[in-house]
């Protein structure tokens, strides 16, 4: 078992790994809430495949559980609404603890109504997917989409405890897996050449999601995700380098309506494109960048991009949410496990390493 420590500005919290956890959940809760009251929003298609395990373990808290259908088109403000209506009438007050359980959807608005409700109640994080543990469960981001684009209504909210149970992903579909381990392979090239390390070494048993490999993995991800935010909890600065493979990655995702891809595979794709581009500025070796397109491609496939238009993809980056006064930050690797965030890069070379980055997905694709 592991347990990290995450020490942000606003407030400090543990994050436990380990495998089998979800069974001590009422232990853990209670060492954190008390007696308080526990409000459980809860992902139906997690519930559909781990609901009697966490109502099993979560009995001796009493819990009231709010069973809610979530999706990317349901991540609103009328849900947090309903939501808030739903505890309101079970009789939540200020001294309530929602509990969130599924995927980065019900964490982020499951978050958003505890930031929301009543001025902010505390929340217990469970998250399901790999996704969730190794990244969205992590920081204290919540927040839910408008029609014009993803998490533009938004809140800083930190956990009391978050609780990661490995085991859970068992029965995540297998594209579901492979697009969240684009993002642990993401904290393996900006922090830690040792993760990328037992990415490459070990691949077959991370893909079989093995228990050893799979707690470790997770956890390295939970540790770097932690040292960052712990000290820059806003993202005023070291923050930003979470968003490497995020900048042409958000492009790709937008210029194909979100349909196309899950956002760790566009992360996938918009990690081979900035390593192209700094090799191509010169910061980035030949052997390097190899190497970790190497294990992303190793992580694949990627889906078909045919189609696509590479021009109209670069040209998304300008419009990017994390575009601020009009520069765009690049994050882009130096060395396996090491990143510098550079501003406004030449267009041109912009184009060319997403040019290059959607042939590589071509050359793969018909190799296969
Ligand atoms: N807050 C942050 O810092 C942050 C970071 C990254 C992503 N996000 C957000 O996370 C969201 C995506 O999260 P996601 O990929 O987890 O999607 P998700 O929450 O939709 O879950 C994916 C699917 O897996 C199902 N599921 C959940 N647990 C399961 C399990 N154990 N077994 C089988 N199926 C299971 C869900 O029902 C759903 O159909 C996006 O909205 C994104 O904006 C937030
Ligand atoms: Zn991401």
């Amino acid at each position: 078992m592991q347990r990290i420590r995450v020490n942000a500005a606003s407030s400090s919290y543990d994050v436990v790994v380990a495998g089998g956890c979800i069974e001590r959940a009422a232990e853990e809760i209670q060492a954190v809430s008390g007696s308080r009251r526990i409000f459980v929003i809860a992902d139906e298609g997690a519930l559909a495949v781990l609901g009697d395990r966490l109502e099993r373990s979560l009995a001796a808290l009493n819990p009231t559980l709010f069973p809610i259908r979530l999706g990317e088109e349901r991540k609103r403000l009328a849900v947090v609404e309903e939501l808030a209506e739903r505890m309101h009438r079970a009789g939540a007050d200020r001294s309530a603890v929602v509990v969130t359980f599924g995927g980065g959807i019900a964490g982020d608005l499951g978050g958003f109504v505890a930031a929301s409700y009543m001025r902010g109640v505390s929340f217990v994080q469970i998250p399901t997917t790999l996704l969730a543990q190794v990244d969205a469960s992590v920081g204290g981001k919540t927040g839910v989409n408008l029609s014009s684009g993803k998490n533009l209504i938004g809140a800083f909210h930190q956990p009391l405890l978050v609780l990661i149970d490995p085991q859970t992903l068992a029965t995540l579909p297998a594209q579901e897996y492979r697009a969240g381990l684009f993002e642990v392979i993401k904290h393996g090239i900006i922090w830690s050449p040792e993760l990328f390390q037992v990415l490459e070494d070990q691949r077959d048993a991370v893909i079989a999601r093995e228990p050893t490999v799979l707690e470790k993995i997770v956890a390295d991800s939970v540790r770097i995700k932690a040292s960052v935010v712990s000290e820059d909890e806003r993202e005023s600065g070291l923050r930003r380098i979470l968003n490497y493979g995020h900048t042409l990655g958000h492009g790709l995702e937008a210029e194909t309506g979100y349909r196309r891809l899950l956002h760790g595979e566009a992360v996938g794709w918009g990690m081979i494109a900035a390593g192209r581009l700094a090799e191509s500025l010169g910061m980035f070796s030949a052997t390097d960048r190899a190497r970790a397109e190497q294990l992303i491609l190793a992580y694949g496939p990627l889906p078909d991009l045919a189609g696509v238009d590479p021009a109209a993809v670069a040209a998304r980056i300008h419009g990017d949410k994390k575009t601020i006064g009009g520069k765009v930050h690049f994050v882009l690797p130096t060395a396996i496990g090491k990143v510098e965030v550079i501003v406004n890069p030449a267009a041109d070379k912009v184009l060319a390493a997403t040019q290059a980055a959607f042939d590589v997905v071509a050359r793969t694709a018909a190799a296969q």
